[in-house]
């Protein structure tokens, strides 16, 4: 297996040197655990795989997988830039410290207010169509702005069909086709694009698309280059590297990986006399995936047509395996080494027969009050999660060197209600 489960002198599941069932007295459950040490490791060794290759190297953390405040102070340290692909992932980033040069405004379909928003914000803009152009030329001054295009290369790939954003189904960026015209129009507009990005898809373990994206992008920047004289001072290949989530599945070979990357990007830049513009990449779940886990308790053990164990959240907290099917792995926290004996459905608490966090998952015997923990729960879990059913977002702690502290708390039955109005003639008399 490709991901490290810890069991502590206590038998019991260590999280960041903390003992998982430690935090469940301390704090309750359902419970993200956030392992600093894992945030500060991953981004170094992406950041060294790729800088050591070629120092004109930057890393922007998709923020969308994870924006808790302290996840985006300790990328800030680490000296990351953020891709941002909405005005509220602008306003947490900027709250966080990163400088508005350190953000990248990828909108997609993105509204008059938003690219004003996104100006105003200093931000360099990702523009995602012709529209956006022409609309953007018309809401500021056209020099006073950093803008790049986001390019569709045709080629996607990705864990689920949801998450591929590259292609002629993809609905993200300009044509490769028309790029050199798009780069055209804009710079009749009066501006002067300083960037080229593509994102093809997300969960990517395989690099071969990936390295047709890159080949894709670097030829369609070549011709842009030509045609309309653009120098480019940033190139952007977008993020997707996967992380194993089944036990099957292995790490990325991210030196092999990066290697293969950085050569044809050198070579792709000396074939069209680019120069060296700063290589650009977008990592988010390669960043924070693997350092969260969910803590939730089973309540019931319920031997129906089939056999459940029934626990205290559900896709409330961690839709990716409702909505895409996603495999999570899951151990019992107060025995993570225990072997399996069963084949049984791991159900959440939400209403609904699709609040399944495994199904038909080879398992240890399972008690009522056993502590599971659900794995890779870092990227797109709290940041997609809801207060569906009225339950209140989940808190979230934060561990380090075995300490730990709250760095979200639990949502409260207020906070499900904040915002409403009920008409006067609605109020109970
Ligand atoms: N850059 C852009 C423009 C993106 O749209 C995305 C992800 C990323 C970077 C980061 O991709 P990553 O490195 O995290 O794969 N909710 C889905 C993932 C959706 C990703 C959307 N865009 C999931 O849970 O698998």
């Amino acid at each position: 297996m490709d991901f490290d489960i810890k069991t502590n002198e206590k038998g019991n599941l260590s999280i960041g040197g903390a003992d998982a069932i430690e935090l469940t007295e301390q704090y309750n459950t359902p419970l993200y655990v956030i392992d600093e040490m894992k945030i500060r490791d991953n981004y170094r060794r992406v950041y060294e795989a790729f800088s050591s290759q070629y120092d004109k190297f930057k890393i922007f953390y998709a923020c969308k997988a994870n924006t808790n405040l302290s996840v985006m102070r300790i990328l800030e340290q680490e000296g990351s830039s953020i891709d941002a692909v909405s005005p509220g992932e602008i306003y947490t980033a900027l709250l966080a410290g990163f400088e508005s040069e350190r953000v990248l405004f990828t909108g997609n379909n993105a509204t008059d207010e938003e690219l004003k928003f996104a100006v105003d914000s200093g931000v360099i803009i990702n523009l995602d169509s012709i529209s956006a152009l022409k609309r953007l030329s018309k809401l500021t001054d056209p020099e006073e702005v950093k803008i790049s295009f986001r390019v569709n290369p045709k080629v996607g790939a990705g864990h689920h069909e949801h998450c591929i954003t590259g292609g002629d189904l993809s609905k993200f960026g300009v044509m490769e086709e028309e790029a050199a015209d798009v780069y055209k129009l804009a710079q009749d507009l009066g501006f002067a694009p300083i960037g080229i990005h593509t994102h093809i898809g997300s969960g990517i373990l395989d690099p071969e698309p990936f390295m047709l994206a890159v080949e894709t992008l670097m030829d369609v920047a070549g011709r842009v280059k030509d045609e309309a004289g653009v120098k480019f001072e940033f190139i952007d290949f977008g993020g997707g590297l996967g992380i194993p989530y089944t036990p099957d599945e292995k790490k990325l070979d991210l030196k092999t990986f990066s290697k293969e990357i950085v050569g044809l990007f050198k070579d792709k830049l000396n074939e069209y006399n680019m120069g060296n513009p700063t290589m650009f990449i977008e990592p988010g779940r390669y960043i924070v995936g693997d350092a969260s886990v969910l803590l939730t308790k089973v309540n019931t053990i319920k031997q129906s047509y089939r056999k459940f164990a029934g626990v205290d959240t559900g896709f409330n907290t961690l839709l990716r395996p409702s909505m895409y099917g996603s495999y999570h792995h899951i151990v019992v926290a107060n025995k993570p080494a225990a072997e399996n004996t069963q084949k049984i459905d791991i159900a959440g608490n939400i209403c609904e027969s699709g609040d399944l966090f495994a199904r038909d998952r080879p398992m240890p015997e399972i008690e009522e009050g056993d502590t599971l923990a659900i794995f890779n729960a870092g990227a797109y879990a709290f940041s997609m999660s809801s207060e569906y059913n009225s339950r209140p977002k989940t808190m979230e702690i934060l561990v380090n060197d075995g300490e730990s502290e709250i760095v979200r708390e639990r949502g409260t039955f207020a906070d499900v209600l904040t915002n409403q109005n009920v008409p006067v003639r609605l109020l109970k008399k």
